[in-house]
């Protein structure tokens, strides 16, 4: 097995309690850049514990980075223009990076997020339907149910509780799946499939030295035991939903017309998808259908507990423009300010921090020449605090994505949701599902930091707070 060195501990910029600086002045955590770039094992450990530590200041400070590295040849991407001749004009010369895809291939199959070529465009068809505008808004009723039930819950705490907000933003995102896209239930207790998922994203969601390396699949990889047991709970999960929901077609039983329905049928039809392709996408659906908008959430209320300046501006929005409104049918585009907080959530700590490919055939981006062998890394995380590309980058600043600033925020300079034919097919469903969340936990509750616990953001596949977010739960 590779031992990796022992290399200095990570430099974080002040959090909320370090610092006494005016809150309007004070940065929200980061790892600090470098200065040098990390040498060959530094690399790979650090690609295993945390990847948005790798980035040097050079990294934030130019356009292109082009490095060659103990795991191959580098690009890494911030200049707009650039990215949008990979991601878009230039799309089908690249492929998925081949490491991401190897961290999501054991627990996601071959499913839309994963594949390649004609498979991924049958699929990516197939599961169009599923997220028009029309269905999504449709979901607006089952999404306040669960906010109520949330709003509820908590209602029952002391004020002054302390919770694990991370953690509960988990459950809150997986009952909305339950409720929408398997509207028959997730055949498991939310709790336990969550922790699963968990496990699996801090098992096997690690970068292995030996996949960093292309070391051959069959060389036993230490250290990911524990994810078997968590793979086997997400398996039987997706095995049981796909089961109950045959029998009921088979029945000729009338099925919500819900994803799941959709996918099914899109495996009985002609041009539809192969069994395990319809496998693959549920597990897809379930994993990063949830775990994303977790963290936008939770980034969202561990940030307005940082600028409390931001929280009241949100509460007065609530209080003004939503008051005992029913959400189920509330036009939440009249949201600016818990819309511009969410999306300045996304941009400081974008739940998916790097979108990687690989070049299928030679290219040339921006003068650069690269080819198969390059790993190009647009890294959102990275974008989103370049400094040629925005001002004061690292400060918590919602007012970016109000709507005439929003205007002047390049399409290709924030990416959270990627861009081009791969970007996410769930990102509407993603930002009513966070814009409706956060209204309803901010009309009755303020979440406050806890004394003593240091947020730090950790890549694991997703980018969420390590160790979770306790949180203190006041009513209002
Ligand atoms: C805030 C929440 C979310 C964020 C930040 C996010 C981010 C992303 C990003 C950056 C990509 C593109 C990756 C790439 O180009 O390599 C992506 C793809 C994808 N996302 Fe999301 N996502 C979110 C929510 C969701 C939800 C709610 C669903 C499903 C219900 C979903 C399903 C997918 C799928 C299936 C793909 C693959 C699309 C394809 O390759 O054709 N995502 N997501």
């Amino acid at each position: 097995m590779v031992s990796l060195p022992r290399s200095a501990p990570v430099e974080f910029v002040p959090d909320a309690r370090g610092s006494a600086r005016s809150a309007a002045r004070r940065v929200p955590p980061a790892p600090l850049p470098r200065e040098k770039p990390l040498g060959g094992l530094g690399l790979l450990k650090a690609l295993r514990t945390n990847p948005i530590t790798i980035w040097t200041r050079t990294h934030f400070e130019e356009p292109i980075v082009l490095r060659d590295t103990i795991i191959g040849p580098m690009c890494i991407l911030s200049d707009p223009a650039a990215i949008k001749h990979v991601l878009v004009d230039n799309a089908r010369n690249y492929r998925k990076g081949v490491l991401q895809t190897r961290v999501l291939r054991p627990g996601l199959g071959n499913g839309v997020l994963t594949a390649e070529g004609e498979s991924w465009r049958t699929q990516r068809r197939a599961l169009a339907p599923a997220f028009t505008p029309r269905l999504i808004e449709s979901f607006q009723p089952a999404m306040a149910g669960v906010a109520a039930t949330l709003v509820a819950r908590w209602s029952e705490l002391g004020d002054g509780a302390r919770i694990d907000a991370a953690r509960e933003m988990t459950h809150v995102t997986l009952e909305v799946l339950e409720r929408t896209i398997f509207s028959d239930g997730l055949a498991s207790e939310p709790a336990a499939l969550a922790q699963a998922i968990t496990r699996y994203l801090d098992t096997l969601g690690r970068v292995h030295p030996f996949d960093a390396l292309d070391l051959p699949a069959w060389l036993p990889r230490f250290g990911q035991g524990r994810s078997k047991e968590a793979l086997a709970i997400f398996n039987l999960a997706v095995d049981t939903i796909i089961a109950r929901r045959r029998e009921l077609l088979a029945r000729g039983e009338e099925a919500p017309r819900d994803l799941l329905t959709l996918l099914l049928e899109a495996q009985i039809s002609q041009n539809g998808l192969a069994p395990d392709e319809v496998r693959a996408n549920i597990a897809t659906f379930i994993a990063a259908g949830h775990e994303t908008t977790a963290n936008t959430l939770s980034w969202s209320l561990f940030l307005l507990a940082f600028a409390p300046e931001w929280r009241e501006r949100l509460e007065q929005e609530i209080d003004e423009i939503v008051g005992d409104a029913d959400l189920a049918s509330f036009a939440l585009d009249r949201l600016v300010v818990t819309k511009a907080v969410i999306e300045e959530a996304l941009r400081l700590y974008p739940p998916a921090p790097s979108i990687t490919r690989q070049p299928i055939g030679e290219d040339v981006i921006a003068g650069h020449k690269v080819g198969p062998r390059t790993r190009v890394v647009i890294s959102p995380f990275v974008l989103h605090r370049h400094r040629l590309l925005w001002d004061e980058p690292e400060r918590f600043d919602p007012s970016r994505f109000l709507p005439e600033a929003r205007l002047c925020v390049d399409r290709f300079a924030y990416l959270p949701f990627g861009a081009g034919p791969r970007i996410c097919i769930g990102a509407g469903f993603a930002l009513q599902e966070a814009i409706l969340l956060l209204a309803a936990i901010t009309r009755r509750f303020r979440l406050d930091l806890t004394a003593g616990h240091e947020v730090r953001p950790v890549q694991r596949v997703t980018l969420r707070p390590q160790g979770g977010l306790p949180m203190l739960l006041r009513r209002r």
